[in-house]
């Protein structure tokens, strides 16, 4: 390995930048990362694809309040370069086995004055991109550190758009995309999207947040974007570590296309093994429930005449769930806490108590008789320390009652979570994507593993790729999802499903809630979509468990579209990116990771469209039964055309190219069943 690496090193031309302290190569050659100390000791780094500049060089260093800066009078103590290749298996996923090849370098900086504190920082550098953090060692000048802010920057050199969210702001990702050029990006979550003049796309973002603030991206001039972590609420700084420690990965994926940025594996390769072992008892599933109905406003969360969460209202849901080969029944307002005004005010929620209308015992039986399982809820309003408190007792209940999945919920603006370290003293403020938080999460899916109960939290922290560590916590939302199509002004537009495959997937699976069949929201408000991108919604947004949201009723009113989300899983063996811009279209094949059946799902922006897509995908020798689900003649995302829906089938094989209409917001969702030979 060491050879191979020494000689790919060898075989890099020279570069414009005389004098590097240290480079490193991705495996095919094709990335460089440069390091560079100087003359104020000042380490920075810079990337190079095939030779020429991506990021220019870029500052590092970290901000302390209880001490210097570790950012001047650096020397270079030491280097190491070390090689990795290796496949691994994921339990469950987008696809089943995943190349983790990297080369790194492990640069050891120490300061030239005073008192000769030390860091590493390291590289890793693949194909698709590379990841870099710091880690700090136990040092007697060093012993605790008060992380005040990092210097990482990321100068992109060559003139971008970014499609982005606004980060510090008074919601937490539930944004539109800005696609603005990137000198008008002012403060934004990661991951950020962008694309070069040139037609480069790269994402920033970072891999493994764990015990630390999440990375803020803020402009500081130019095209230059510099770390600002998330703030520390009462403890100050906003990140409070004892040495050692290591900072999560700061990410940047590069790719010709944008479907490379959704193909890349970057953020799950950086992040730790599995560390529950055996984690079969996780089910990927669709599931169902008592939750559309409530974002209506036909049904409440509230008790009373309206509440949704009844024995008899639930029983109805197993059933329909039973019926359609459905494994979970989502049920929100089953617990005592939601009478008056919830929001932000999670102070009487209490996740032990059923509402006296809602018999938990007899409908965990009567949902396990007929081979259904309830999904819980935590929605805490915020009061993270109150569910805290409960959480053992809650979870206890929970795995009582063959609960193997929960959805939580933080909803309150950001920064508004709220923190109480012991039960009589001050509550104060926190911010969702926070050092506090980032624990906070963390404790939950370790409490809920050792139950075997799987975690969604709604309003979260962003993923940074944890489940391949803690393969319980299966999905989140984080992100602008379905609900907004209820209530939301504006709904979701047609690009924005397109963004959210390019921006917030490429952190991980999202529970988005699609297949709203009925097309329509709140007092009759159009959902700007057509039938067929509904069903396309559940191959193009992955995550292990998908609801399928919309009320049982109006399913009965589309059996045909619907049997596609009751045929399509949600587990897969491969995927593959076939074509698509950022925000304007996108195709997506997957193949189960149960059976030989492959599936696809394509989206168009607000314009109508054709795509040509060979199906060279498919396996060889394989002749299979294509069923269509597409937009029917004259379908278009507003008014009764949103309902114009085609289904057919034909027979094909991977020599085969189809032509796929799009209508405007439209898609289409294909099934491909081998036949027998
Ligand atoms: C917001 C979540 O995104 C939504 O799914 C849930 O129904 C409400 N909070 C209530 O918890
Ligand atoms: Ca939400």
């Amino acid at each position: 390995m060491m050879r191979l690496m020494l000689a790919l090193l060898a075989a890099l031309p020279l570069f414009a930048h005389a004098g590097q302290l240290a480079q490193v190569a991705s495996p095919d050659g094709r990335n460089v990362v440069q390091l560079d100390i100087n003359g104020e000791g000042r380490l920075a780094y810079r990337v190079l694809r095939d030779g020429k500049p991506v990021i220019d060089d870029s500052r590092l260093g970290i901000q302390l309040r209880n001490g210097r800066e570790l950012l001047r009078n650096l020397k270079l103590d030491a280097q190491a370069s070390s090689s990795f290749d290796e496949t691994w298996e994921q339990p469950w996923g987008e696809r089943r086995f995943i190349r983790n090849h990297y080369n790194e370098l492990r640069t050891t900086l120490v300061e030239t004055d005073r008192d000769h504190r030390r860091f590493d920082v390291v590289f890793r550098v693949y194909d698709d991109g590379l990841g870099f953090r710091y880690e700090v060692p136990q040092q007697t000048a060093l012993q605790r550190a008060e992380i005040e802010d990092e210097f990482t920057e990321f100068a992109i050199v060559r003139p971008a758009i970014a499609w982005w969210i606004p980060a510090g702001e008074w919601n937490r990702y539930e944004y539109l995309y800005n696609h603005t050029p990137l000198v008008e990006v002012s403060q934004a979550h990661t991951p950020i999207t962008m694309r070069t003049a040139d037609g480069l796309h790269l994402s920033i973002h970072e891999a493994a947040l764990v015990d630390y603030a999440g990375m803020w991206l803020r402009r500081s001039d130019g095209q230059r974007l510099r770390a600002h972590l998330s703030p520390g609420g009462v403890q100050g700084a906003s990140v409070v570590v004892s040495t050692p420690f290591k900072t999560p990965w700061r990410t940047i994926q590069i790719s010709e296309s944008a479907g490379g940025l959704v193909e890349s594996s970057l953020i799950l390769n950086l992040n730790e093994p599995n560390k529950l072992g055996d984690v079969s008892w996780f089910k990927p599933a669709k599931y169902v429930g008592v939750w559309w109905s409530l974002h209506l406003d036909t049904q409440s969360w509230a008790t009373g005449t309206k509440h949704g969460a009844t024995t008899e209202n639930t029983k109805r849901y197993i059933d329909f769930a039973a019926a359609n080969g459905f494994r979970g029944v989502l049920v929100e307002g089953w617990n005592v806490g939601w009478d008056g005004d919830w929001f932000a005010n999670g102070w009487g929620f209490d996740f032990r108590k059923a509402t006296p209308d809602f018999d938990i015992e007899a409908l965990s039986k009567y949902a396990a008789s007929k081979g259904v399982h309830l999904i819980g809820h935590h929605e805490t309003g915020c009061a993270v320390s109150h569910y805290e408190r409960q959480l053992a007792e809650a979870l206890d209940l929970d795995q009582r009652l063959g609960i193997d999945v929960v959805k939580s919920g933080y909803v309150c603006d950001a920064g508004q979570i709220e923190r109480q370290d012991s039960p009589d003293g001050p509550v104060t403020r926190e911010w969702h994507d926070g050092q506090w938080m980032s624990n906070h999460h963390l404790h939950v899916v370790q409490e809920a593993a050792k139950r075997h109960i799987a975690i969604n939290p709604h309003e979260p922290i962003k993923d940074t790729g944890l489940r391949r560590t803690y393969p319980n916590w299966v999905s989140r939302e984080g992100a602008r999802g379905m609900e907004y199509n209820a209530w939301g002004d504006p709904p979701n537009p047609p690009e924005h499903e397109i963004n959210l495959v390019f921006t917030r997937m490429l952190a991980g699976p999202m529970d988005y809630t699609p297949g709203v069949l009925s097309l329509t929201g709140r007092g009759g408000k159009e959902i700007q979509s057509t039938l067929a991108r509904q069903l396309a919604l559940y191959v193009t947004l992955y995550s292990p468990i998908q609801m399928a949201a919309d009320l049982p009723e109006h399913y009965a009113q589309h059996l045909d579209a619907f049997q596609f989300i009751k045929d399509v899983p949600t587990d897969w063996f491969d995927t593959r990116v076939l074509n698509g811009e950022v925000g304007e279209f996108v195709t997506i094949a997957r193949k189960d990771r149960n059976s030989a059946q492959w599936f696809l799902g394509a989206m168009s922006d607000r314009n109508p469209r054709t795509l040509k897509v060979p199906l060279d995908f498919l396996d060889a020798g394989t002749r299979y039964r294509a069923e269509i689900y597409r937009d029917g003649e004259g379908a278009d995302w507003h008014g009764d055309a949103r309902f114009r829906f085609k289904r057919e089938t034909r027979e094909v094989t991977r020599k085969d190219v189809l032509d796929l209409w799009l209508a405007g917001g439209g898609g289409q969702a294909i099934r491909f069943v081998p036949l027998e030979h």
